[in-house]
């Protein structure tokens, strides 16, 4: 086996989906691994040392390679001869590795994929460029798939950035909280989940309906995805996150077990209230006490129970789709949303 073959084996989310059919899982690895090398080869097109090394940077390290094994799902749908799948499936990431080095110069991340951040390594300023040279890459490679990809990548790059603004931004009312937060997830995590499927299905040319489907499934399956972010930022330790441990709390960030505390007024921990209440993020010691009476907090519970809702949603949008072993993948992908610690 190649070290490759090893590292794509290693970490694919596929080997961990139990599949009972190991033509498509031998299928699916092949192609992951082709990602992997065109994702590397992408880099290396930047055509200037610097830049390549730098947005190889995190492409390098890694990562689970959601977005692409979502596309290459997508693509099981229509003619598994259509050529043209693969860079399709390396648009999705090209795209979520943009949103990355934005996202970490916005939250001051300081490590993803388990090593430095771009911005912590080179600077706000180089991250936001090199993030916007990821986008255009991802665009120039979108012109090259059929037609009806363009319009579909442009939404989703449009909805990114609209919903991390609105984060930004913030409610305009207290009471509109939730609503603002369904919004800003669906937009800034949902949308390329979704888009990730439909890609693989129109360049596959699946039926319309299909394509439809999954992007269907796909905007419940991204929330639901937030979430399990939100739940695992309050209690997976660095070292499994592959990032820092409450940095959402620490930077001010409302993850949902958050508003969930801020807007339940009969909630008798007043302590976890009023520290969560403070719009400059916690840091050292403030921090520790929250991240530490969150984990004890029924909101916690709450959040997954919202998650799960999520998620049986998703799953009722399969049934729309042709029966067989992609859409079983499908289904447990939601197994996987619901269980995972990384
Ligand atoms: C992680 O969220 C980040 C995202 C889901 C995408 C953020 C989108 C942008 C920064 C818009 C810019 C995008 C482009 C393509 C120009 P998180 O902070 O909740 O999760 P984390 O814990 O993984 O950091
Ligand atoms: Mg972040």
């Amino acid at each position: 086996m190649s070290a490759l073959t090893a590292r794509v084996r290693g970490r694919s989310i596929i080997t961990r989906l139990a599949l009972r059919d190991s033509l498509l899982e031998r299928r699916m690895l092949r192609r992951l691994e082709q990602v992997e090398t065109r994702l590397l080869e992408c880099a290396r097109e930047a055509d200037d040392p610097r830049l390549a090394e730098i947005v190889g940077h995190l492409i390098g390290a890694g990562g689970k390679r959601l977005r692409p094994l979502l596309t290459l799902l997508g693509a099981e749908f229509g003619d598994l001869r259509t050529a043209g799948v693969v860079e399709a499936a390396v648009v999705s990431e090209l795209i979520h590795t943009a949103s990355l080095h934005h996202d970490d110069v916005m939250d001051e991340g300081l490590v993803r994929h388990g090593v430095t951040s771009v911005n912590a390594r080179w600077g706000n300023i180089v991250a936001v460029r090199s993030g916007n040279w990821l986008l255009a890459k991802a665009a120039q490679l979108s012109a090259g798939l059929t037609s009806a990809a363009i319009p579909l990548q442009a939404e989703a790059s449009e909805r990114l950035v609209r919903g991390q603004i609105r984060e930004l931004v913030g409610p305009d009312l207290p009471e509109e909280r939730l609503s603002h937060y369904y919004g800003v997830i669906s937009d800034k995590s949902a949308s390329l989940i979704s888009l990730s499927l439909r890609l693989g299905a129109v360049q596959a040319g699946a039926p319309a309906r299909v394509g439809e489907a999954l992007a269907e499934y796909g905007e419940h399956l991204g929330v639901a995805f937030q979430i399990s972010d939100d739940l695992l930022d309050i209690t997976s330790p660095s070292a499994e996150l592959g990032k820092e441990q409450g940095k959402d709390l620490a930077v001010g960030v409302a993850g949902l077990p958050v508003l969930l505390v801020l807007d339940d007024v009969r909630s008798e921990d007043g302590e976890l209230r009023a520290l969560l209440s403070d719009p400059g993020g916690l840091r050292g010691e403030r921090h520790l006490r929250a991240l530490a009476l969150l984990q004890r907090s029924d909101a916690m519970g709450r959040a997954r129970t919202l998650m799960d809702g999520r998620l049986a949603r998703a799953r009722a949008t399969l049934a729309a789709l042709p029966s067989g072993p992609p859409r079983r993948v499908l289904d447990a992908l939601c197994d996987f949303v619901a269980t995972r610690t990384a």
